[in-house]
């Protein structure tokens, strides 16, 4: 997150919310960067996305653990007793299918869950340890692979868990050197799990990201609600549409926020009015989806090899085992 530090620009536009308004709408085309939908409303509709119908993703994946998390904790483990790490843990909710498999295997594990929510940690820590005995959970408030390389595994080998395809998120350059910050915490064997979303057929892709029920759309417009709240922004939501395209040339899903008239926003606390045309929008999110070549191909640039993948039946999602080389 990179705040405009400008002695020019009002106050609001040095925080982190109004340096990136303040970026996103006066550049060509105008953006807004995808960690602003993470408010408290934000992430209560994506956990609501997570459930739609047309929302594979989550429940793909989630198949996928729930049927081959032995034969994943294993290859992970090798000879060796594993301490597993997860990257944006939030509640952690699919994670449990592999700490059971840990269970099974080695009795005891500790599973260490680092994310921006705090709130999202403790309950991910009451709920597992309620549930799972032989777990220990220690959460750690933490952007992405802070501080990851001071976690003590007790000589145990480290796993560490990207998965919900959150990877698809950042842009391509962005990924590549999140790999290889993860890679420079890790000693050579450790584990990385990546789970990532897979190019299949673009209409399936686009009623992921437009649901009927019109959750996505909410989630998409709460990025306007929130400016409103939060900078007193006047944007009228039913002024603007919620658009999800697929880019076939950059192999993404994006999202758009269209303006359906010419109009004029005014956000006082950045002595901002930001203008729009008819049709003009504002591009919130890039989803990226992979081919297994180009994740073998990101995996090696960042100095990990593929050691195992596994896949759902339709091979909408993939599950990858990589070693650190
Ligand atoms: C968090 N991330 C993996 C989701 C995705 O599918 O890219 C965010 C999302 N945006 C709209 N629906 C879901």
């Amino acid at each position: 997150m990179h705040v405009l530090s400008c002695p020019h620009l009002p106050e609001a536009a040095n925080t982190p919310l109004g340096s990136e308004v303040y970026r996103g709408l006066t550049a060509h085309p105008k953006t807004l960067s995808p960690w602003l939908f993470y408010d408290s409303q934000g992430s209560e509709l994506f956990e609501q996305i997570t459930e739609l119908p047309e929302y594979y993703p989550t429940r793909t994946e989630r198949s996928i653990l729930s049927t081959h998390a032995d034969q994943i904790v294993a290859a992970a483990a090798g000879c060796e007793q594993i301490t597993m790490i997860e990257l944006g843990a939030g509640t952690a909710t699919k994670t449990g299918l592999l700490l059971k498999a840990a269970v099974r295997r080695q009795s005891e594990v500790t599973y260490h869950a680092i994310d921006v929510s705090g709130s999202a940690l403790d309950e991910a820590k009451r709920r597992i340890e309620a549930e799972l005995e032989g777990v220990a959970v220690v959460p750690r408030v933490g952007d992405y692979t802070d501080g990851l390389g001071q976690i003590d595994a007790g000589g145990q080998r480290r796993m560490v868990l990207y998965i919900g395809s959150s990877i698809g998120n950042f842009e391509p350059m962005d990924a590549l050197q999140l790999l290889r910050d993860i890679r420079k915490e890790l000693h050579r064997g450790e584990k990385l799990l990546l789970g990532v979303d897979m190019v299949k057929d673009p209409k399936i892709l686009v009623n992921a990201y437009d649901d009927a029920a019109g959750v996505t759309a909410a989630f998409n417009k709460n990025v306007l609600v929130r400016i409103n709240r939060e900078l007193g922004a006047n944007f009228k939501l039913d002024l603007f549409r919620h658009r999800a395209r697929w880019n076939e040339r950059c192999s993404r899903i994006e999202m758009h926020l269209e303006s359906l008239i010419a109009q004029h926003v005014t956000i006082p606390v950045l002595e901002l009015e930001v203008k729009l045309q008819r049709g003009e929008t504002i591009h919130t999110e890039n989803s990226y989806k992979f081919r297994d070549e180009n994740v073998i191909q990101m995996l090696e640039r960042a100095d990990f090899h593929l050691s195992d993948h596994w896949t759902d039946e339709r091979e909408w999602f993939g599950v990858y085992l990589a070693t650190a080389s």
